[in-house]
C-alpha cells in the first residue's frame, strides 16, 4: 500500500453551531448520517464532534482532488469510531465512485477538536505499483 493523496481542513466550531441554530434538522440531515448524528448526540461536546466530522468530510474531498461536484452528497462520506475511539471513513455514492476511479483502497483520517476549532487530516492509500 502507498499513500497517494492527502487532505486537511480546519473548521470553526461556532460556525457549525450557527448553522445548526439557523437551519436545524435540515442542516443535520443534509450533512451528517444518522450514525454521525447519534455519536454527536451521545456526547456533551456534540458541536465539536459535528465540527470534527465536517472537517473530515472536507479533508476527504480535498484528497480526492475533484472539489465539490454536482452529485456529491455530504453523507457520501461517513466517519464512525471504532471501539477504541479511532475514526474510520466509509464512502458511498459519488464519492465512492471517485475514490474507486482513483484506485483508493483505504482512507485514514485523524481528528482533533477544541471548543473553537476542529481539524481533520486524511490520507488515501492505494495498492503499491510494483512496476515503478
Ligand atoms: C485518543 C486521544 C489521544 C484523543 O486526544 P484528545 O486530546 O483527548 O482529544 P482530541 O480532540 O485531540 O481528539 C479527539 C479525537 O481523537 C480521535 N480518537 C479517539 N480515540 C482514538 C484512537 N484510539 N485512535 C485514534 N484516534 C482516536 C477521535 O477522532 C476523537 O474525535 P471524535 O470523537 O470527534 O471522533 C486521547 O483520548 C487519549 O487516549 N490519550 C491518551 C493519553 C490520555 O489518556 N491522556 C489523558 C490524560 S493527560
Amino acid at each position: 500500500m502507498e499513500i497517494i493523496a492527502h487532505g486537511i481542513d480546519l473548521v470553526d466550531c461556532p460556525r457549525i453551531e450557527q448553522m445548526l441554530k439557523r437551519h436545524g434538522e435540515r442542516f443535520l440531515d443534509r450533512v451528517f448520517t444518522s450514525a454521525e448524528r447519534a455519536y454527536a448526540d451521545s456526547n456533551k461536546n456534540g458541536i465539536e464532534k459535528l465540527a470534527g466530522r465536517f472537517a473530515a468530510k472536507e479533508a476527504v474531498l480535498k484528497l480526492m482532488g475533484t472539489g465539490w461536484r454536482g452529485k456529491i452528497a455530504w453523507t457520501d462520506i461517513e466517519v464512525v469510531n471504532d471501539t477504541a475511539g479511532r475514526p474510520e471513513v466509509r464512502l458511498d455514492g459519488e464519492v465512492k465512485q471517485i475514490a474507486d476511479s482513483l484506485g483508493i483502497t483505504h482512507i485514514s483520517v485523524s481528528i482533533t477538536h477544541t471548543a473553537n476549532f476542529a481539524i481533520a487530516s486524511a490520507v488515501a492509500l492505494a495498492q503499491a505499483n510494483e512496476g515503478k
